[in-house]
């Protein structure tokens, strides 16, 4: 049986640990969310504090020159680019998650409607994050294309001659499943089709190699593990292969080539910075670069290779502890065991009272969140767990483990306060 004591033993001997001290942890709770929202770089406040008081106050218009914050895109981008093997100037930070979806979907339908006209099918996976189905919905409607759900295990069959692309997310967000890039574009790529990755729950968690794979286009969130702030800029990046050939629809003058000529016409900037539309969130971008900076300070200590090794020391912890600890309550395991197959997440799946065992442990201080079912027997209910591996120790591990077993124990969870539904589950 693992102990507490064995726990603290791999803290102790951690070499990430110090990166826990430049993050605002409150008191009493063990943060395991932040693959939905990071938490507080401490440095962040007195960044935006600074781009208020003093950029913003101070310079004025000036900012956009004296503070940079004109190319603030571009220089997180660089920085978001060394987390997922893209190069530099290949990245920008900007809009959210869903609109830069919509504009990698767009420029890989315009291009697939060039080289294979025929083609009129997005594949993608039935448990995809729903905005990213809804988008790729929204754009099948506007450009008369089908959109084919399917599960897993279907995705080599569905690559078919209708296929334009397939669209995938890295990470599931239900279960924590990580699929093989490198396996999925090559076989995409041979049947012809063009591939974009959603990496909301990759960036920042798992190491991730978009040359290596040589896919098509990417995106990402800003708030989950880049630590970001809520709402914060999301990513977009495009292999420079189709540098010069892809277009956007969302063609604002941010993505001109030459905004500051104010002509009439549009005509893209070079390479990826034609994906910019409007004026930039400065204070959300400076927020943002505080949660990258971090990573800089990670990779002295091993970088994405020694974060992931110890999001796997992290998550099969939890799995041992809750298997041995909580053994007999109905848990089951909807994460795979296979560490090439998962991400930075563990999910538990239930058939009773899910959402009220998340709200009993966020009540103890144990942070997580609950995804609801597919109702037909699908997929369960899923009580959801992510350990960025940044800042959650292995004694954090131990105790969450530890509430669960008690709320589970005493039935705490079926108190009537824990299954009342919020908006936000
Ligand atoms: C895979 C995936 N894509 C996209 C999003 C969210 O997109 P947006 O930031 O536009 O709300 C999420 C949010 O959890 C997600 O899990």
């Amino acid at each position: 049986m693992t102990t507490l004591n064995d726990c603290r033993a791999l803290d102790a001997r951690d070499a990430l640990r110090p990166l826990r001290d430049h993050f605002v942890l409150p008191d009493g709770v063990i943060y395991l969310d932040g693959n939905s929202l990071g938490v507080l770089p401490k440095s962040a406040a007195a960044r935006v504090a600074d781009v208020i008081t003093r950029e913003w106050g101070q310079d004025l218009i000036r900012a956009w020159n004296s503070a940079g914050w004109f190319n603030l895109p571009q220089r997180l981008g660089d920085k978001i680019a060394a987390l997922i093997g893209a190069g530099p100037g290949e990245v920008v930070a900007t809009d959210s998650t869903s609109v830069n979806l919509y504009k990698v979907l767009s420029a890989a339908l315009s291009m697939a409607a060039e080289d294979a006209p025929a083609r009129k099918v997005i594949v993608s996976e039935r448990s995809n994050f729903p905005t990213d189905l809804y988008i790729a919905e929204g754009l099948c409607r506007e450009r008369g294309y089908r959109l084919q759900l399917v599960e897993p295990d279907e995705i080599n069959a569905a690559l078919t001659q209708d296929a334009a692309v397939l669209m995938l997310t890295h990470v599931n967000y239900r279960t924590g499943a990580m699929h093989d890039m490198a396996a999925l574009t090559q076989a995409a790529h041979a049947a012809g089709v063009l591939v974009v990755w959603d990496l909301a729950h990759s960036a920042g968690a798992v190491p991730v190699d978009l040359h290596g794979a040589a896919a098509d286009f990417a995106i990402g969130c800003g708030y989950k593990y880049l630590n970001g702030g809520p709402g914060a800029p999301a990513f977009v990046w495009v292999h420079p292969r189709h540098a010069d050939r892809f277009r956007q629809p969302l063609s604002g003058w941010w993505g001109h080539a030459a905004p500051f000529e104010f002509t009439p016409d549009y005509r893209p900037a070079p390479g990826i910075t034609r994906y910019l539309c409007g004026t930039q969130p400065i204070l959300s971008l400076a927020a943002l670069e505080c949660g990258l900076d971090v990573f800089g300070a990670a990779n002295a200590l091993g970088g994405m290779a020694a974060l992931q090794a110890k999001s796997l020391a992290l998550t099969d912890l939890f799995i041992t502890l809750v298997e041995e600890r909580c053994a007999g309550h109905g848990l089951g395991l909807a994460t795979p065991r296979e560490h090439e197959k998962r991400g930075s997440q563990i999910c538990l799946s239930r058939s009773e009272g899910a959402y009220a065992i998340v709200q009993a442990l966020i009540a103890r201080g144990v942070i997580g969140d609950f995804r609801a079912g597919s109702g037909d027997g699908r997929h369960p209910d899923i009580l959801r767990f992510g350990f960025t591996p940044l800042y959650i120790g292995f004694e954090d591990v131990w105790h969450a483990v530890e509430h669960l077993k008690q709320v589970l124990e005493t039935a705490e969870w079926q108190r009537p306060e824990f299954n009342q539904k919020h908006a936000v589950t």
